[in-house]
């Protein structure tokens, strides 16, 4: 039986990764962090699997790392545990280097001394990409990020490729463009725009508050994305891919359609408002990226369109909203 280890487990990507590797006939280990009331919401419908086990540790203690690795000895390790939330790294800059900068490291180091041969993800971005050298974005377009976060993930890149090359690890990283799902954290635009939209039509909330509705994302949906993740560790060489959908839609688009999803009447601008407090210090316009090579070398291609991905979420909220009653 395959050991794969998961950090980041009760994340988004974490809980589709689990049940996609436990349905894939793996023992699956989950790195968790201790909290004073328990966060597994997005696996609590796999929390009883004899072959899931959930371990303790943080990212920022290289002990538990290493003592977690040692203990379990993974065929597989995937980083994708982060303070993944752009605008918070600018409120937390040095906590988001210390989670999604120097925790790569620390996962890579002790890969290397506790089970060298693993093969390791690292859970890099598009946002990385940042003010865009080239459109759409590619495994060699350069990087030039526009927040703390991405900054910090262009550190746990690249330290990947060098561990890679320095000590001829099995160490590839995932560029992955943003990715949703009905499990996003309500403070990412998709899910705060599903739910709110699915709280108008219940007459639970008047408007939306948001901040610009120009920047454009390539949004696909996180199930097919985890996909990909494992795809490029099967491979006979370790390398760096791009996932992405190759579509860019705005903010705007995503929340017209969101409206039209949910039944609201009317125009769409009577249900939002513009918050400058959503504003960024600098923002990331456009974001497209080229699917190409994992299209050619890992068979991988998105499922679903980017309206069935809004549909799913706001069909998802007004199932959610409707049986909640705050
Ligand atoms: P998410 O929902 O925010 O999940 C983040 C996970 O990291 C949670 O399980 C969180 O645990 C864990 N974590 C945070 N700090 C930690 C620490 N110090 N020690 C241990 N665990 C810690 O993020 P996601 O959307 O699933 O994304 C997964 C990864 O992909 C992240 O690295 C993200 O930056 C990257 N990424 C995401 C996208 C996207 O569009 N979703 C695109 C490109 C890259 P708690 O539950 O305890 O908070
Ligand atoms: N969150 C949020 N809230 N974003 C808003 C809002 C709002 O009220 N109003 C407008 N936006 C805009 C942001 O300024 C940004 O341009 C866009 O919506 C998307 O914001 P997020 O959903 O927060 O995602 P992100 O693109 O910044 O980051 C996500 O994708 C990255 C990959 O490109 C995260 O998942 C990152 O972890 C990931 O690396």
């Amino acid at each position: 039986m395959k050991k794969a280890f998961i950090t980041g487990i009760t994340g988004q990507d974490g809980s589709y990764l689990a049940e996609f590797l436990l349905d894939k006939g793996y023992k699956v280990y989950g790195l968790t962090r201790r909290t004073s009331t328990q966060n597994f919401e997005r696996i609590k419908h796999i929390i009883h699997n004899e072959n899931l086990e959930l371990v303790s540790g943080d990212l920022i203690d290289q002990h538990s790392l290493t003592h977690a690795l040692k203990e379990v000895q993974p065929d597989e390790v995937y980083n994708l545990a982060a303070q993944s939330f752009v605008k918070a790294s600018w409120e937390q800059p040095v906590l988001t280097g210390e989670f999604t900068a120097l925790g790569v490291v620390r996962v890579l180091e002790a890969v290397r001394l506790a089970c060298p041969n693993a093969r390791f993800y690292q859970a890099s971005s598009s946002e990385m990409f940042g003010k865009v050298q080239a459109v759409p974005q590619t495994e060699t377009t350069p990087f030039y990020p526009r927040s703390p976060y991405g900054v910090a993930k262009v550190y746990g890149h690249w330290i990947t490729v060098n561990y890679r090359e320095s000590f001829d690890m099995f160490a590839v990283s995932g560029i992955l463009f943003n990715h949703e799902s009905p499990r996003r954290g309500l403070e990412f635009v998709t899910r705060k725009i599903a739910n709110a939209v699915a709280r108008i039509k219940l007459g639970k909330q008047t408007h939306v508050e948001l901040g610009t509705l120009d920047a454009k994302r390539d949004w696909g949906y996180a199930k097919d994305y985890v996909e990909a993740m494992w795809l490029m560790l099967q491979q006979d060489e370790p390398e760096d891919f791009v996932i992405s959908t190759g579509e860019t839609h705005s903010v705007q688009e995503f929340l017209e359609i969101a409206c039209r999803a949910a039944g609201l009447e009317g125009d769409w601008k009577q249900y939002h408002k513009h918050n400058p407090k959503y504003d960024r210090p600098a923002e990331v316009d456009l974001l497209i990226g080229d699917p190409s090579k994992a299209k050619e070398k890992l068979g991988w291609e998105p499922t679903i369109s980017f309206e069935e991905l809004v549909e799913k979420m706001v069909q998802s909220e007004l199932e959610l909203e409707a049986k909640s009653e705050l």
